[in-house]
């Protein structure tokens, strides 16, 4: 089985990782006690480079990192790339507190808010080949947070064509549609003709 490092120390990507790409053996950056790299970049793109590289450049593996959030369109696509850091507390992520900061600077959620998931994966390979493939997944907020499943921002999202948030899914509900889903979907399609 061919081994791919997931940059990132996130269990909920990683259980996903491991659930959308049945064929590989999926490492994490956990795994190999790898440090977070801070991410420096303004774009999904430049931080999830500067994610696979730093895993590539420890362990000589080839290195898939994922840079995703939430951008809503009534907060000129915040938090965007901040996405994890609106979660920060002194004790670590706290996604209630994001949540509420979302709710805080709308004014009060009202339902009918814009809002897209963005992933962006770059692969690196040790042969220097990069690779970015991104997928977004649309819908709108909603309040307050429902739903035990999922992570991050899941409880207050429901997806186009959906009443019910992402938190609230079965996984693989939510993995048919999600953005990281159609980003792997196109990274499955370029392994095809690429390996
Ligand atoms: P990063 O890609 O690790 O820098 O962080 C992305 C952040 O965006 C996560 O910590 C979550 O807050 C949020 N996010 C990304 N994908 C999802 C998702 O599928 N559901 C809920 N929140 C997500």
């Amino acid at each position: 089985m061919k081994q791919l490092l997931i940059a990132t120390h996130n269990q909920g990507k990683v259980a996903e990782f491991r659930e959308m790409l049945p064929d590989f053996e999926i490492k994490s950056a956990a795994d190999f006690d790898l440090p977070e790299p801070e991410e420096t970049q303004d774009t999904f793109a430049g931080n999830a480079i500067l994610k696979a590289r730093a895993a590539m450049e420890a362990t000589g593996l080839p290195c898939l990192a994922d840079d995703s959030g939430l951008t809503i369109d009534a907060l000129d696509g915040a938090p965007g790339i901040y996405s994890a850091r609106w979660a920060q507390t002194p004790n670590g992520r706290d996604f209630m507190v994001a949540m509420n900061a979302v709710n805080e600077k709308l004014d009060g959620v009202k339902g009918d808010e814009t809002a897209h998931f963005i992933a962006v994966l770059a692969l690196l390979k040790p042969d220097g080949t990069q690779q970015i493939f991104e997928g977004r997944a649309s819908g709108h907020l909603s309040w307050p947070p429902r739903g035990e499943k999922g992570f991050g921002y899941d409880p207050i999202f429901i997806p186009e064509g959906h009443d019910i948030t992402f938190a609230e899914m079965e996984p693989s509900e939510k993995h048919a549609m999600s953005h990281r889903a159609k980003a792997v979907a196109k990274f499955v399609e370029y392994l095809k003709t690429n390996g």
